[in-house]
């Protein structure tokens, strides 16, 4: 008899919860009931408000079972669940759980329905289809593809990827490189990790894809060293990939040399952004640089270099496979196609939820989100890190679209929805963006190293209600001063969280500061 298929997730947020013991039980039970079982260890599917997710597949269908705990499992066994029996744990099969089904998963499709590391499973899902396919259209055809998609960049700032990497390929160099950004610092995102534990192979298609279309022969991963289960997953997949002729010289007799370097940062927030992580990967402290020139032009090593968010990477295979026009006939206005949006904080039900620009913040939180997991009105909303805005209940009909952002004085950032229940005191959220800034700031210019120190110290003397007024104003000086005068985004924006707190909840420092909304 055919062994039964189990899915239990390693996944980082699943294994947090209890993935690898449901495991251990789940491989001890089928043993003493000697029940043949193949356990495959899948990516999260992204709704980690039910991991441990388990999944048995019967005649052809994947059952779940949400929750699971090891002290389940001989319950489970007694339910039948190798034959997909009852149980107040089973919430029947996955392909219609609304959650997962209501997406559209453009970038994390794989994420959950394949074994990560078997390049096998990988191949009957499309695996290496777009590669084939650009060696077969050529360069100029995937950049083509690219820049038509409106595909913009996943790490922060949106900027048009078909631009980038048309600079890089019109450089002329000898050597040039590709460098992914996994460096995932802001709060509340996890959509790099989910996508390098769920569908490493996928990232490394999409590397060897942009190493193509711009003619780079080197590509570098800088992931973060939070992330050491993303660690193992990456490098047994580059590993596998290289034995198998998908990375190397003459990639499946192409004639195009691709190789990948993994890179651990050392947990430094500065270091995401481009210019120190270059630096970092180049063995040196991680210290911002001045641009121009841009990393397009001169960028690791002082070569051409695309530096690329894992997500913007890894959207590119499917441009390339099915074309730029469906890709870019999702979305709105010149937010093109999806983003993983991430739910985080006080949210009952959190994780990840790929849909095309447009959807709002409301439906994201109450929709998707369930609203706070305490059952409390939403006070604030962060979206796009440390650096973004605080919003307000108000504006949760805001489209995610990154114009309608800018337009609140917000961004959308990597996708991050950190959400706050009415017990939060933002006068401290404030005073916590500033700290941050103290904290993080790489020290090269002025505004951002003395400014947030200042900064934090001028909070403190609003909330202990000294001098309130004058302390008001001069704190609108100081994040004036360190929009327009920092050298980098770190202390450029870090004036965002603070001034939104100001606008929108001023009642949270002493009564009488400031403006309100
Ligand atoms: C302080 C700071 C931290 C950043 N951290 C990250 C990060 O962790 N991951 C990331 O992809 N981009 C980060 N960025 C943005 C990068 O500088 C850069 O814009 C991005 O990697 C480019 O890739 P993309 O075009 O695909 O978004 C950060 C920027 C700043 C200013
Ligand atoms: S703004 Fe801050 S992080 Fe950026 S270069 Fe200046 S000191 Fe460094």
């Amino acid at each position: 008899m055919a062994a039964t298929l189990v899915y239990v997730p390693r996944e980082t947020s699943a294994v947090s919860v209890g993935a690898d013991e449901v495991a251990i039980a789940i491989a001890r039970h089928a043993k003493e009931a000697g029940a043949g079982i193949e356990l495959v260890r899948n990516g999260s599917w992204g709704a980690s408000w039910l991991e441990p997710l388990v999944e048995v597949v019967v005649d052809d269908q994947r059952i779940a079972y949400g929750n699971v705990t090891a002290a389940d499992v001989a319950d489970l066994f007694a339910a039948g669940f190798l034959e997909g029996g009852d149980h107040a744990r089973r919430l029947g099969p996955v392909d219609e759980i609304p959650y997962l089904i209501d997406q559209d998963r453009w970038t994390f499709w794989r994420c959950g329905l394949v074994d990560p590391l078997s390049l096998d499973d990988f191949r009957t899902h499309k695996g290496f289809a777009a590669l084939e396919k650009a060696f077969a259209i050529g360069h100029d055809a995937v950049l083509e593809a690219v820049a038509a998609s409106g595909l913009r960049g996943r790490g922060g700032a949106g900027f048009p990827t078909g631009i980038k990497w048309r600079t890089v390929a019109d450089t002329e160099s000898e050597q040039k490189y590709v460098a992914c950004n996994a460096d995932e610092g802001d709060s509340g995102t996890f959509s790099d990790r989910m996508l390098m534990e769920g569908d490493p192979f996928g990232l490394i298609e999409s590397m060897a894809l942009a190493g193509f279309a711009v003619g780079a022969s080197k590509g570098y991963i800088y992931l973060r060293s939070e992330y050491p289960l993303a660690h193992t997953v990456l490098s047994r997949a580059i590993e596998t990939a290289r034995h198998n002729g998908w990375l190397g010289n003459d990639i499946q007799g192409s004639g195009f040399d691709f190789d990948i370097d993994l890179h651990l940062g050392a947990g430094s927030y500065v270091c995401g952004e481009e210019t120190a992580m270059l630096e970092s990967l180049e063995g040196k402290k991680g210290i911002v640089r001045y641009k121009p020139p841009l990393p397009a032009i001169e960028g690791l090593f002082g070569k051409p270099t695309v530096v690329n968010n894992v997500v913007t990477l890894a959207s590119v295979p499917n441009i390339v496979r099915l074309g730029a026009e469906r890709y870019a006939s999702l979305g709105v206005g010149r937010s093109k196609g999806t983003l993983a949006f991430q739910l985080a904080g006080n949210i009952k039900r959190g994780g990840l939820v790929e849909k095309p620009f447009g959807i709002t913040l409301r439906e994201l939180i109450e929709d998707w989100g369930g609203g706070t997991a305490s059952g409390r009105p939403v006070k604030a909303v962060q979206v796009g890190g440390p650096l973004g805005a605080y919003l307000p209940a108000s504006q949760l009909d805001t489209p995610m679209d990154y114009e309608a952002f800018i337009q609140i004085d917000a961004m959308i950032g990597h996708g991050g929805i950190v959400v706050f229940d009415d017990t939060a005191d933002m006068a401290q959220q404030a005073r916590f963006a500033m700290e941050f800034c103290a904290l993080e700031s790489c020290g090269k210019c002025t505004p951002c190293r003395i400014g947030s120190t200042r900064g934090v110290e001028v909070i403190d003397k609003m909330i202990a209600n000294d001098d309130r007024d004058a302390n008001y104003d001069l704190l609108v000086e100081l994040c004036d001063t360190m929009e327009g005068a920092s050298l980098c985004a770190m202390g450029g924006m870090t004036p965002y969280p603070v001034r939104s707190v100001l606008k929108h909840f001023a009642g949270d420092f002493a009564p009488a500061a400031g403006g309100s909304e």
